[in-house]
């Protein structure tokens, strides 16, 4: 069997063949690869751009970019220069966007257990929203107001009940979950309650985060709906409805764009008689498919009446996700870009692991060689971010390209970071 050539909606929006060669940003990736070697990130920095500002012009000044998809400071900056807030998780998150410079009145904090020393550096540095997480959370930021901090603006995380369909890991909204307050255990109810005549906290809003990776958008308004009486009741000023929207990441795979996404997020709101600001935090829509990864082709090792293992200089240390959820991806050779894929290999990283695997079956061309460079796509999204050093696997860098320039904005990690926090 033969797979056609890489489909063309899992590149970065300015991909382009040149020569038969794959060029991001209107440079060749092979010459990237020889430049700043691989494992290499390549994010399109024109796509990430169009991301935040279809993001922008559906929603309005009141969505948010996940970090966690994907962070560096250039990304933080790049986000907030095109108009978007951004969605913190963690006191690290927090610290590499102030760094970045993005004001901290455009910043929400999350988390389902952020810590005193967390909330004191949120309330310091004056964050816009608190999006408050549990009753012990309650109970935290009335202590640290007490200690001398002002009262932040919080939306009550609400978890709405609705079962999305995504990976049970990726779920977030079902009863049966770590993060928010549950509706039907009255949680929601009285959580509501108590932030609305607490003195420590001025509550503006609800939010909940039904699960990422989820393709069917009626789920959000399901979502919706759950949040709708509260909003109601307390009269509140912003619904937050997280962040969620899916990509495709393989052939035959498609998924709703931000703009559709927002219609019918704002249409759920209209029929529930919601007038309230809607906010959302898209990560993965607006990063994902921006990157592709580079990885040189070391070893091609065929294994007679069984499989080929072509294992790449990287792996599960710069993707965990096929690892982690058994998700899909592509790949392909960036020099021969419309090339049919006859042949079907299993590839695999470095890392001392029968479990690294990056693409369990993938299509590459026949002739794919020792040498070659192989690409990924659509692994802009929690592939950096979820990264880690496994078998001191260095971390690879990040370059943004645009109009025929390279940027480097995340460099390679060597082997002097390894031992940098040994004491
Ligand atoms: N808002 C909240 C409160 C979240 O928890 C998340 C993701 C987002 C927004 C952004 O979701 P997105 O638009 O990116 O789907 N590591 C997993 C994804 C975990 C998502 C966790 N929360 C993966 O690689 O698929």
């Amino acid at each position: 069997m033969t797979f056609g050539p890489i489909p063309r909606h899992l590149l970065p929006d300015t991909a382009s063949v040149v020569n038969k060669r794959l060029q991001i940003g209107g440079l060749d990736v092979i010459e990237l690869a020889e430049s700043f070697g691989t494992p290499l990130f390549v994010y399109d920095e024109e796509h990430l751009r169009r991301r935040c500002r279809e993001a922008v012009a559906a929603f309005g000044d009141g969505v948010a970019y996940a970090t966690k998809a994907f962070l560096s400071q250039a990304m933080a900056r790049l986000a907030w220069e095109e108009g978007m807030s951004l969605d913190v998780a963690t006191g690290g998150e927090l610290h590499v966007a102030l760094e970045a410079g993005v004001p901290a009145s455009r910043l929400i904090l999350h988390g389902n257990n952020k810590s005193v020393i967390e909330l004191e550096a949120a309330l310091t540095a004056g964050v816009g929203r608190v999006v408050v997480d549990s009753f012990d959370e309650l109970d935290r930021i009335e202590q640290v107001v007490a200690a001398g901090f002002t009262a932040p603006k919080v939306l009550v995380r609400v978890n709405p009940g609705v079962e999305a369909h995504t990976h049970e890991y990726l779920q977030t909204g079902v009863a049966d979950s770590k993060f928010g307050f549950g509706v039907a255990s009255g949680d929601a109810a009285a959580a509501m309650a108590r932030a609305r005549t607490s003195p420590a906290m001025n509550l503006v809003g609800v939010h909940a985060h039904i699960g990422s990776q989820v393709f069917t958008v009626d789920s959000f308004r399901k979502a919706i709906g759950a949040l709708a009486p509260f909003i109601a009741e307390h009269d509140l000023d912003e619904i937050s409805v997280g962040g969620g929207l899916g990509v495709a990441y393989v052939t035959g795979e498609t998924a709703p764009t931000i703009t559709e996404w927002a219609d019918t997020i704002k249409s759920a709101c209209r029929s529930h008689g919601i007038e309230a600001k809607i906010m959302a935090e898209p990560g993965r829509a607006i990063v994902a498919s921006a990157a592709v990864t580079l990885y040189t082709v070391g070893t091609v090792k065929d294994i007679d009446s069984i499989r080929t293992y072509l294992a790449v200089d990287g792996g599960m240390s710069d993707n965990p996700r096929p690892v982690l959820y058994d998700s899909g991806y592509e790949a392909f050779l960036p020099r021969a870009v419309n090339a049919e894929r006859s042949r079907i290999v299993r590839v695999v990283g470095k890392h001392c692991e029968a479990g690294d695997v990056i693409v369990s079956e993938a299509a590459v061309p026949g002739d794919i060689a020792v040498g070659d460079i192989l690409c990924t796509p659509v692994t802009g999204a929690y592939g950096h971010s979820m990264g880690s050093n496994y078998n001191m696997v260095l971390r690879p860098p990040v370059v943004f390209v645009d109009k025929g320039r390279a940027r480097l904005v995340v460099r390679r990690e060597t082997y002097d970071d390894l031992t940098r926090r040994d004491v």
